[in-house]
């Protein structure tokens, strides 16, 4: 009740500032800089020097070694990654990682999720400055979802040590298991557990291979037992940053190019299984066979026609289908897919599915099956936190920075941590828009633009915040 509240006034809100135009907004950026550069000519030296890279306070260059080599994990033949969330891979480059960490002088543990969280010292008895991403990938992913947030966290740290900086607040640089979601179906897994969101009910799903998620986890070097011992208490959390490339046109084809994130969609995911009766493809004659297949075909089909049957940005998609037992000359009897519905709307998720499930029912009935669907995945819409967007707004007008507001249509981690403290996201371009494919591209100068504006949002959260 409460998110379809959060959600329904959040897509109100979201909708109403869309209507405003990004480039109106970047074009009185950059008037307002035309004005200052007549009246003081030395601001235009520092806005020419931080868009070439001059002023920044990262190191562009060993970010990128660093991001080269995370690549090499679970490297594919056409490019990009295979890097599942529990996977060896996985475990592979957590290893990496967690030595990076170690080099930035982070004091580093996993907790009972596979989080991984670096610390470094503050100067007072502060909550916690939390920021960072994840590693894992979809199947034959690219090589900047997440990982920019992850190792552009850990070179914040290193610019800060390399200034000899000190804050206030404690930093944590995070690198959350499981974010994808494609093995065990659960996306944002490490955040939904830190969060309180997710709990041992999980433990029990079972892979392709028949590992249970508690097996995972033990792979891991976790007690499955103590998984709850990974909720992050409230009031330890002084806020919660992401960066992340966009994984959409917008940035990119505005060029723009930093995107401050107002609110990152819900998503509701099912699996269905279709069963029907297998039998011989040459003997059934046409009108007497049961065949899943041919249902589930119809109803991936609906799926599409719901979501498109009313105006707005929601979406919904049937990312597979198995059929059993999948040989040319047997009808399918078992047939296998999800659904997945997001939309910054709960409310809208929810009534599309009802709409849904009214079209599987008569197929059912067309098609002599029975189709029935269980909740695998539900994340609510998040809201970032207005001051957070106005600090990272200034962070990177500080740095010469063009800026938009935008929704995520992609979930995040940051997004299951917001139920527990204020949270904020920097978005840079994705080259055409690509994500969760290998062609995947973010520019070097972006990804070092974004990693900049990380550094400068946490310097002025650790500047302005106070003890809560
Ligand atoms: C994660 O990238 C998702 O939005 O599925
Ligand atoms: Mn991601
Ligand atoms: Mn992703």
């Amino acid at each position: 009740m409460r998110d379809r509240e959060v959600g329904g006034k959040m897509s109100s809100w979201l909708r109403s500032i869309s209507n405003l135009s990004n480039a109106s907004r970047t074009g009185a950026t950059w008037i307002g800089v035309a004005v200052l550069t007549v009246a003081f000519p030395w601001i235009a030296d520092t806005q020419a020097a931080a868009s070439s890279g001059q002023s920044r306070h990262v190191n562009a260059q060993r970010l990128q070694v660093n991001l080269e080599k995370l690549s090499e994990f679970g490297r594919n033949p056409e490019g990009g990654v295979t890097r599942l969330g529990f996977s060896q891979t996985e475990i592979d480059a957590r290893t990496y990682v967690m030595g990076l960490m170690k080099d930035a002088g982070l004091e580093v543990r996993v907790d009972a999720a596979g989080n991984i969280f670096g610390r470094r010292p503050g100067t007072a008895p502060l909550p916690t400055l939390l920021f960072g991403s994840h590693i894992d990938s979809v199947p034959h992913g690219g090589n900047f979802d997440g990982t920019v947030g992850s190792l552009g966290a850990i070179e914040v740290i290193r610019a800060l040590n390399d200034g000899h900086v000190t804050t206030r607040h404690p930093l944590e640089v995070v690198v959350w298991t499981n974010e994808e979601g494609p093995h065990f179906g659960i996306s944002a897994l490490g955040s939904g557990v830190a969060a309180g969101v997710l709990g041992p009910e999980i433990l029990d799903r079972k892979d392709e291979e028949g590992l249970t998620l508690a097996d995972w986890l033990r792979r891991y070097g976790q007690d499955p037992a103590h998984l709850t011992g990974a909720r992050i208490p409230r009031g330890t959390l002084a806020a919660i940053l992401e960066l992340h490339i966009e994984q959409g046109p917008q940035l990119y084809e505005t060029k723009v190019q930093i995107g401050v994130v107002q609110g990152i969609v819900g998503l509701k995911r099912w699996k269905c299984i279709a069963t029907g009766f297998a039998n011989h493809a040459g003997t059934t004659p046409m009108n007497r066979r049961k065949d899943a297949l041919a249902a589930a075909a119809k109803d991936l089909l609906a799926v599409r026609d719901v979501v498109r049957a009313e105006p707005g940005r929601q979406v919904g998609t049937v990312g597979y289908i198995k059929a059993e037992p999948g040989a040319p000359n047997v009808i399918p009897g078992r047939v296998e897919f999800p659904v997945e519905l997001r939309d910054l709307d709960a409310g809208t998720i929810e009534r599309m599915w009802e709409h849904i499930q009214q079209r599987f029912a008569q197929t059912d009935k067309e098609e002599g099956v029975e189709t029935r669907c269980a909740v695998i995945n539900d994340i609510a819409p998040a809201l970032s936190d207005a001051s957070v967007q106005s600090v990272i707004r200034e962070a990177a007008r500080s740095a010469g920075l063009s800026t938009a507001d935008m929704p995520s249509g992609a979930v995040h981690d940051a997004g299951e941590i917001s139920r527990l403290t204020p949270m904020g996201m920097i978005f840079v371009p994705s080259r055409d828009g690509i994500s969760h494919a290998p062609q995947e591209f973010s520019t070097w100068d972006d990804v070092a633009n974004g990693t900049e504006v990380l550094y400068r949002s946490i310097l002025k959260l650790d500047k302005q915040m106070n003890a809560r």
